[in-house]
């Protein structure tokens, strides 16, 4: 979810909304766009970047003491000229830009295309725009009242503000679940998703909470809650500065989106699982469920980090769905001559919808027959549009180079479509279903209990960052996560480590084992624990440094470890949502008690959009 900016005062509100756009680019966007109001609204808006949109406007009438501009990151409907914000009501007199997700815009946008109302884009942000509007001409009220009724019944996440052609000394702006800020000027207001676009005009600011609104005049500041109470606003002094602010007040993106990951996660849960109905709505799923059940295989292509969310999702479909599931790596399936059966799924998973190996890998396999379903962070991104369906992963846009939020949220994803389907097919039975989908839905609250570790594991780091090599040890669900471990702590500290399965020692890599290894064995519990520990003793046998991430009251595996790491109980299923957040945060301590750019690691990209 993007970025908003919005102006209201004495100054040209252009120049200040279009640097605060530029100021918010570090976000990550597809499209911009801004509405200005001097007389009429005038909307100028195009897909790609800020400076397009600059360039596209020299020479037009951009005059205007009022304006609203926003960055998107499309979720409902791809990126393009027509679905980039703001958007129009249908009378063409309130303009309105959003960040967020409107989960009920389906049933919101059927309603009003009853009544007759058309829609000039893809997206959930001009249903709520014209249902406001709908309401505003049926109540006969005041806009406030309108947007504040719509709001009631609106399901999902919001930052809107809104322009109105018939009332240009005002904005209106509301938040729920995404970020909204205050600037507070002599004279004028500045409304934008954080501070960065505001702090050089003036350092007062309010932080508008969620179910909050907020009426802008040049010289008046009027906070109400959706009951039309009116609110005290607390009017704070910055005192961060414009880097910190960009990172939420992280020293790095990588530790922002690590702490974004229960925000992260809920978010991909939104709209889709319902534990207390016992359903699963994933309408790309739906539209190829004839396939999926009927499928004799799946093939999961993926690279780096996104084929480590493969192979739980490998365990985890076998496991639920018994179909027999092969995970490639993209860079390999392409040159070889491999065998597609018609009717084969592929599932693509891809963070950035742009990673070459996978994309060549996958239009391979379509030309061969199979059925290929993205699993991707970036809505309209290239392997999206190669894929016959799909379920965007709504991590929003994953800055740092190294993969966390976003690989939480494609084992979310992965995990939901593999319940989805072993419901389906009936090779899971009920209370089973029910059970992992009360696991699930309580994931982002655990991930913010592992969070809460971060000073311990930070301690830890300071004790193993001079380690020559690591090992990364997991039995079943665990051991992907042992290999995304190890591919963190290699991208993030330069420190050579290795991810095996635990059993595997014996055959070999055991020879390792010394005083000097430490040995990060990822050991919640599960069915394989009792195997797990004998591995540890093996290890400590050798004078191996065990680092044990385990299930809190494991008192058996804290017993032998030298450090241990605790995460709350879940079933082994969902456990490596949990399990993986403590080596995101091993590497990134490690990385930082090196002084190395956690954020953009030597020799990497973040997408890898060559061969
Ligand atoms: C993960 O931390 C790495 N940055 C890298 O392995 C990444 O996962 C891989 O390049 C795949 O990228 P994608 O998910 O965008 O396809
Ligand atoms: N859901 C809206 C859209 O897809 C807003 C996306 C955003 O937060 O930028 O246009």
């Amino acid at each position: 979810m993007c970025g908003i900016v919005a102006y209201i005062g004495q100054r040209e509100a252009y120049p200040i909304i279009l640097k605060g756009l530029k100021r918010l680019e570090y976000r990550g966007y597809d499209s911009a766009g801004v509405a200005l109001l001097n007389g009429s609204l005038r909307v100028y808006k195009k897909k790609g970047k800020v400076a397009a949109l600059e360039e596209s406007l020299v020479g037009k009438a951009v005059h205007a003491h009022a304006g609203i501009g926003h960055t998107r990151w499309a979720t409902h409907g791809e990126p393009s000229d027509r679905n980039a914000h703001p958007h129009l009501s249908a009378s063409g007199k309130l303009a309105m830009i959003h960040n967020g997700i409107i989960e009920n815009y389906a049933q919101l946008k059927s309603d009003l295309q009853k009544k007759g109302y058309e829609f000039k884009s893809d997206t959930d942000t001009e249903v709520l725009l014209n249902f406001i509007e709908d309401i505003h001409i049926n109540n006969g009220g005041n806009l406030e009242e309108a947007i504040r009724i719509a709001l009631r019944r609106v399901v999902g996440a919001y930052v809107i503000v809104v322009l109105d052609q018939d009332h240009p000394d005002t904005l209106i702006a509301a938040r729920k679940g995404s970020p909204l800020v205050i600037g507070v000027g002599k004279d004028e207001h500045f409304l934008a998703s954080d501070a960065s676009p505001i702090i050089e005009y003036t350092k007062e600011v309010v932080y508008v909470n969620d179910y909050e609104l907020a009426i802008l005049k040049p010289d008046e500041l009027v906070l109400k809650n959706l009951g039309n109470d009116k609110l005290t606003p607390f009017i704070q002094k910055l005192d961060l500065e414009l880097a910190a602010i960009e990172k939420g007040g992280y020293d790095s993106f990588m530790l922002k989106e690590i702490f974004e990951q229960p925000h992260t996660i809920y978010d991909c849960l939104r709209g889709r699982l319902d534990a207390t109905a016992g359903t699963i709505t994933m309408s790309g799923v739906q539209s190829c469920m004839q396939y999926l059940k009927e499928a004799n295989r799946i093939l999961i292509i993926a690279c780096g980090t996104s084929w480590h969310a493969g192979l739980v999702a490998e365990y985890i479909i076998e496991e639920l769905c018994r179909i027999p599931v092969e995970v490639e790596y993209a860079s390999e399936f392409r040159y070889r001559n491999p065998i597609i059966n018609k009717g084969d799924i592929i599932i693509a998973v891809s963070q950035s919808g742009e990673t070459a190996d996978t994309l060549v890998a996958i239009e391979k396999a379509k030309e061969q027959g199979a059925i290929i379903f993205g699993i991707l962070n970036v809505v309209g991104s290239s392997i999206a549009r190669a894929s016959h369906a799909g379920a965007y992963t709504h991590a929003g846009p994953e800055i740092g180079v190294a993969s966390t939020k976003a690989f939480t949220a494609q084992l979310v994803v992965l995990t939901m479509v593999a319940l989805k389907l072993s419901n389906e097919r009936g090779t899971i039975d009920q209370k089973r279903y029910l059970h992992l989908l009360n696991e699930l839905q309580q994931i982002p609250d655990k991930v913010a209990t592992v969070l809460q570790q971060n000073e311990h594991i930070s301690a830890l780091a300071e004790k193993y960052k001079d380690a020559r090599d690591f090992l990364y040890l997991g039995r079943g669900y665990n051991f992907p996560i042992a290999l995304e471990g190890a591919l963190k702590l290699k991208e993030i500290s330069y420190i050579h480590a290795e991810g095996y399965p635990a059993a595997e020692m014996k055959h070999g890599p055991i020879a390792l084992v010394d005083e000097k290894l430490p040995v990060v064995f990822v050991a919640t519990r599960d069915s394989y624990h009792e195997k797990i520990v004998s591995n540890i003793q093996e290890i400590k046998a050798r004078k191996g440094k065990v680092v044990a991430v385990i299930s809190e009251g494991d008192d058996v595996i804290e017993g032998m470890a030298d450090d241990v790491i605790k995460v709350p109980e879940a079933d082994e299923i969902v456990a490596p949502l949990l399990s993986v957040i403590p080596l995101q945060l091993l590497s990134y301590h490690i990385g930082m008690a090196k002084d190395l750019d956690v954020d953009k690691p030597r020799n990497l990209a973040k997408s890898v959009t060559v061969e």
